[in-house]
């Protein structure tokens, strides 16, 4: 599993999710990494947003079959629109992470902070999302345990980061820590 790159700004962490279309794989991503980044706590940390290298979708809700998988496991899918890749925004996110091979040579190819989805997939490291577009219902259903499995791990590690020596989360954790020894200090010194 890559190590989460260090943030462009600390205290803040901006992923950007990209298949074909984004009607299906990123934006159902895009809603469950939303959903478990909210019950981590992280919500005002950690920004997602979700795009296609394909423009066909622009404007448009998600795909009705993800949808459907969505709302069925208790997500909200809702709030998507679909939105095609700027690749001059590319290097402005801390992390991009791109569902299969050919979005990722689509968006210039791998690097420090451009992977593969799957490569925090603790199960098939490095393995695709396959399209599910064309296929029956089933598809979206792998999607989704695909999606929840990398998005766990995905949590993990932003949880994980927020607590590192040097990042903004630990310095003012610190700083507070500081404090409190500073204040029962002058208390002691006082009584
Ligand atoms: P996605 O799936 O990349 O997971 O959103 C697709 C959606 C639309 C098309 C292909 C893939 N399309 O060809 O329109």
């Amino acid at each position: 599993m890559p190590v989460l790159p260090h943030p462009h700004r600390p205290g803040r962490y901006a992923v950007m999710l990209v298949c074909l279309g984004n009607i299906c794989r990123s934006p159902m991503a895009d809603v469950v990494l939303r959903a478990k980044v909210a019950a981590a706590g992280l919500a005002d940390r950690v920004e997602i947003g979700s795009s296609g290298t394909g423009s066909w979708h622009v404007g448009e809700p998600m795909d009705s079959r993800a949808a459907a998988t969505l709302r069925a496991a208790g997500y909200d899918p809702s709030r998507h629109r679909a939105q095609h890749f700027e690749p001059d925004r590319r290097d402005g996110f801390d992390l991009v992470l791109a569902m299969d091979a050919a979005n990722l040579a689509d968006i210039g190819g791998h690097s420090e902070r451009v992977h593969l989805f799957r490569d925090f997939d603790p199960i098939g490291t490095g393995d695709e999302v396959p399209d599910p577009y064309y296929g029956g219902g089933d598809g979206f259903q792998e999607v989704l345990a695909m999606v929840e499995r990398t998005t766990d791990a995905l949590v993990d590690a932003l949880s994980e980061s927020q607590h590192r020596p040097g990042s903004a989360a630990a310095e003012s954790q610190r700083q507070s820590q500081r404090q409190s020894q500073r204040q029962s200090e002058a208390e002691a010194d006082l009584s």
